[in-house]
């Protein structure tokens, strides 16, 4: 992998690092996952439903309901487990996540319409020294990052497909989000849209 655009302190973009096969490859494991684990607007712990939907590849897959925000080894529907991880995304994360302790989940976000997702902080996983990698694939995101407290000022970059990033030491815990996606940027995603991948260690290594 080539040498990173250093955003921020310890947030690191890897522009176009995905050619159009492989985003191709993931979009169509993407599908498949939704065959196994139906995309879910999950509701927010105050009760609202997100714009956003959810599923996931690996041992745990991230979910929200009344109960908050958790790691479950399978879909609040019960029955089934999540799909399994794409070589492809091991591979990516020995490279640019973690070289020894593999990556146990990976959320899939699926954005259609107006979906966009609220400045937040990433922190329900175990060990904050394991980074999250993000893969933007289909329509640009507007995406905004500040720092780690919610009043830090933030600043806001476009992410497109094949685009990938990396939220590590400094900006572990930086508040982010996707303002909005600009609809028709992208030809990748069956039906419109965008769909972004983040890959992490959810349980200490
Ligand atoms: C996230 O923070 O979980 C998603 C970020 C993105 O969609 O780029
Ligand atoms: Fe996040």
């Amino acid at each position: 992998m080539m040498t990173p655009i250093a955003v921020v302190p310890g947030f690191d973009l890897w522009p176009q690092a995905l050619d159009r096969a492989t985003q191709e490859a993931l979009i169509a494991a993407v599908l498949a996952a939704g065959e196994v684990a139906p995309f879910t607007h999950y509701d927010t712990p105050m009760g609202k439903p997100m714009s956003v939907a959810m599923s996931s590849f690996g041992p745990l897959g991230w979910v929200s309901d009344k109960d908050g925000y958790r790691y479950a080894d399978r879909a609040p529907d019960g029955t089934r487990p999540w799909a399994p991880m794409p070589a492809a995304l091991e591979d990516l994360w020995r490279e640019l996540g973690d070289a020894n302790i593999p990556a146990d989940t990976c959320l899939i976000n699926l954005y259609r319409g107006d979906a966009r997702m609220g400045l937040h902080q990433d922190r329900d996983e175990a060990d904050p020294r394991f980074p999250v990698l993000s893969i933007s694939l289909g329509d640009t995101a507007v995406f905004r990052i500040g720092g780690t407290s919610r009043k830090d000022p933030t600043r806001s970059l476009k992410l497109a497909s094949g685009d990938v990033c990396r939220l590590s030491g400094p900006a572990r815990l930086a508040f982010h989000g996707v303002d909005r996606v600009i609809a028709g940027s992208s030809s990748l995603v069956p039906g419109g849209g965008r769909i972004n991948l983040t890959l992490r260690r959810a349980r200490a290594g």
